[in-house]
């Protein structure tokens, strides 16, 4: 992300009130801002710069005229509130000389900006002021190598909804209610809605969604210790642990090499007396075969659970993940599609009982305060998280639609006999949580695109079985997953990287020999 600039008042209104003598410059900067960002200037800079705005207008006795209230209204087009943090250290000199410039150093310094400034004083108390002539000169000389692809820029996707956020978590702290309230009601709802089931019950993180899902069919009898789940050996080692934390067997199956996703022509082979349920995982955002697997799952009288953390949103014949199987875990791990600022997950399902029975074991096993129907645990996803979540979830198809069209530009751009790309069965069916390439030369190829400023992540590097916490499995061949693991490498991808960025990630690749 390019550097972020706050505006000093006094800059604002150059602008505004086109300032030349005081300011050469005072149309330049804002052009040049505006190519990157909107003005940010500090909440409470703005009733300064209306007042003097309006009280110059009708001196000059202009009031009556178009142009004043065109152009305010295009400065609120483009104007982006930072908020004013509200502690104030008296102390400090820039406190001390002009509150207000303390103020706007505040906002800056909280979100890492510099401040565009022409008043000298500010400037000798603020080490992140910079003059006009710097910033302009500083903007014409930026070399192009300096430019950094990040994997995952968090702060920027969160950036984006600050105001929203600061709204939300105001909210929360105003009711005075931070455990299993109206916020994690709401998010349920939503979320269920969503997902088109009947049932949304909020838990601490993707794992624990997992874990309860399966000790909540030990509860109803359907599962018991040392039953048999089938599950991916290429997955996330998520998947697999939900299973033994319950003293229940995971069966591995390997995936399929196309699609990343289990195999379903090899899970029937897999199937004992003891097998009680196959955990599908939708891995890297693109869902599994689940007509298959559901087809397998009543044929041999099995519990379909989903691995959905990272494939919010994917659509399979019509229905979105969650709705697939019989109960599926979400995780709102900050990188996920839907990401929290912290831990959070979910259990969706249409079944009451099961929901019921979740929902009391996430929550000490208590259907009712203070009675206790199982030895539960404590489970839940908090309010702000929720609060949080309620925000993110209205914009994450529009999210979701801008990692498809990198996803696009990636597929048709990509041109690199040494490079596979991934397969996609169809475009809704994929939602492009990760966008993961295999070459042989993986090792190479990242080393190259770090070099030239793109960053990459592999998901991931051991497999499950491989894994010293199942080192009775060390010895196990899984062929296909261990190839997966040896080659695959993830590319940048995210709502907020832009199409130059995305350009340069393929321009590189193509040039990597
Ligand atoms: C496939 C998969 N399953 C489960 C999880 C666990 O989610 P969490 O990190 O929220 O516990 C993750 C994410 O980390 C995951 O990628």
């Amino acid at each position: 992300m390019a550097n972020q600039f706050v505006l000093d008042t006094n800059i604002v209104l150059d602008f505004l009130l086109a300032r030349q003598q005081v300011n050469p410059f005072y149309k330049d900067v804002p052009r040049f801002i505006l190519k990157q960002q909107p003005f940010l200037i500090a909440a409470h800079q703005l009733a300064t710069i209306e007042y003097v705005f309006f009280r110059e207008i009708k001196l000059l006795g202009l009031e009556q005229r178009d142009e004043p209230k065109k152009l305010w209204s295009l400065f609120q087009k483009n104007v982006q509130l930072i908020k004013t943090p509200t502690f104030i250290d008296w102390e400090h000199p820039l406190a001390q000389h002009d509150i207000e410039d303390y103020q706007i150093h505040l906002a800056a310094e909280r979100i890492n900006a510099k401040i565009i400034t022409r008043d000298i004083n500010f400037a000798d108390l603020s080490s992140i002021c910079i003059s006009p002539i710097h910033f302009i000169q500083q903007s014409a000389s930026l070399p192009q190598s300096a430019i950094h692809i990040p994997f995952l820029d968090l702060k920027a996707i969160n950036n984006q909804y600050s105001t929203e956020f600061e709204q939300a978590i105001d909210r929360t702290l105003n009711s005075g209610w931070y455990i299993l309230g109206n916020e994690v009601k709401q998010f349920e709802q939503a979320f269920a809605h969503f997902c088109g089931t009947k049932h949304c019950i909020g838990v601490a993180n993707g794992l624990d969604a997992l874990i309860l899902i399966i000790r909540a069919y030990k509860e109803l009898g359907i599962f018991q210790d040392g039953d048999e789940i089938i599950v991916p050996a290429n997955t996330y080692i998520a998947s697999i642990l939900a299973i033994s934390e319950n003293r229940l067997t995971p069966v591995l199956v390997e995936p399929d090499i196309n699609t990343y996703n289990i195999n379903p022509a090899l899970i029937e082979e897999k199937i004992t007396d003891k097998t009680r349920a196959i955990l599908v995982v939708h891995l890297y955002g693109q869902v599994t075969a689940m007509t298959e697997i559901n087809t397998l799952a009543k044929k041999y009288n099995l519990k379909v659970i989903e691995d959905s953390a990272q494939a919010h949103g994917a659509v399979y014949q019509d229905k979105r993940t969650g709705n697939l199987g019989d109960a599926s875990g979400f995780s709102f791990y900050p990188g996920k599609n839907l990401g929290a600022l912290g831990d959070g997950g979910a259990v969706t399902t249409n079944d009451d009982q099961l929901a019921g029975v979740i929902r009391a074991l996430g929550n000490y096993g208590s259907h009712k305060k203070y009675e206790n129907l199982y030895q539960g645990i404590n489970s839940r996803l908090d309010e702000i998280q929720a609060a949080l979540l309620i925000v993110k979830l209205k914009f994450l198809d529009s999210e979701t639609e801008k990692r498809r069209e990198i996803a696009d530009y990636y597929l048709q751009n990509i041109k690199n006999n040494e490079i596979v790309l991934p397969t996609v069965i169809n475009r809704e069916s994929h939602v492009w949580h990760l966008f993961v390439i295999r070459t042989q030369e993986r090792d190479k190829l990242q080393k190259y695109l770090s070099d030239n400023g793109v960053q990459t992540l592999i998901h991931y590097p051991i497999p499950p079985h491989q894994q010293r916490a199942y080192n009775h499995w060390n010895d196990l061949n899984y062929p296909i997953t261990e190839l997966i693991h040896q080659q695959v490498l993830s590319l940048p991808i995210s709502p907020v990287q832009d199409m130059t960025a995305t350009q340069k990630v393929v321009a590189k690749i193509n040039d990597f020999n």
